[in-house]
């Protein structure tokens, strides 16, 4: 399975990356992840893409397309994956599309997670995650667990969450005339209990 998550920031693709990864067998590639453990690193990139990233910025594509390129030459990769929230421009789609090609694959499905903006602010700013196993949980939706060892992302305050939104809507729903055009594109209702997104999602890509 190759399939690309795509939606709007909190839409849900963490959620339903996690799901697909187990139900399929393949790596969950999210850039966003490997930014985050840059910076977490404090690497020379991750000192870079930490103050777009709390800008809602994006990373330049020069950089993204470095990283997933690398990633999608791992032993583990060669036998699918699910991109979660790359590619975002068009420059990232068109170097995707000629990335694989050299690697003679091509994607089976591109899935659009739909959710309404008044929504998403919401899922971000009560979203929280487990420091160490990198669970998603939802103040709100998905209660996490008493032990569990939380954080909130930097970049989900407000403010910063209506840049990201803007930025998705200016550059990233530009993709999706591009791959509807290339007949792999799926629309998913992200409305619902994440369960129900998910069996939604299998009925598109699994027929
Ligand atoms: P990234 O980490 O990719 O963030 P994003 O795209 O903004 O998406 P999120 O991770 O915020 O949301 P999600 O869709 O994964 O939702 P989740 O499942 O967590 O990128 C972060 C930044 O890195 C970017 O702003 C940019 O700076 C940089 N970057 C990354 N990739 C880049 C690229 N390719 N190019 C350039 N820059 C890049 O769910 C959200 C919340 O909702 C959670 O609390 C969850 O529990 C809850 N939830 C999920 N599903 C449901 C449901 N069905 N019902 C109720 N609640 C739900
Ligand atoms: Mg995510």
């Amino acid at each position: 399975m190759r399939l690309i998550l795509l939606g709007a920031p909190a839409s849900g693709k963490g959620t339903q990356a996690a799901v697909l990864t187990e139900k399929f067998g393949v790596p969950k590639i999210s850039t966003g992840d490997m930014l985050r453990a840059a910076v977490k690193a404090g690497t020379p990139l991750g000192r870079e893409a930490d103050t777009l990233m709390k800008g809602g910025k994006l990373v330049p594509d020069s950089v993204v397309i470095g990283l997933v390129e690398e990633r999608l030459k791992e032993s583990d990769a060669q036998k699918g994956f699910i991109l979660d929230g790359f590619p975002r421009t068009v420059a990232q789609a068109e170097a995707l599309d000629a990335l694989l090609k050299r690697l003679g694959v091509g994607l089976d499905f591109i899935v659009q997670i739909d959710v309404p903006r008044d929504l998403l602010m919401e899922r971000a700013t009560l979203r929280r995650t487990d420091k160490r196993t990198g669970q998603i949980y939802h103040l709100k939706y998905s209660p996490p667990p008493s032990d569990a060892d939380l954080e909130h992302r930097a970049d989900d305050q407000e403010e910063t969450v209506k840049k990201r939104l803007d930025a998705y809507d200016a550059q990233t729903a530009a993709l999706l005339p591009h791959y509807e055009q290339l007949g792999v594109l799926r629309r998913v209702d992200g409305v619902g209990s994440p369960k129900e997104v998910t069996t939604r999602m299998l009925s598109q890509i699994t027929g």
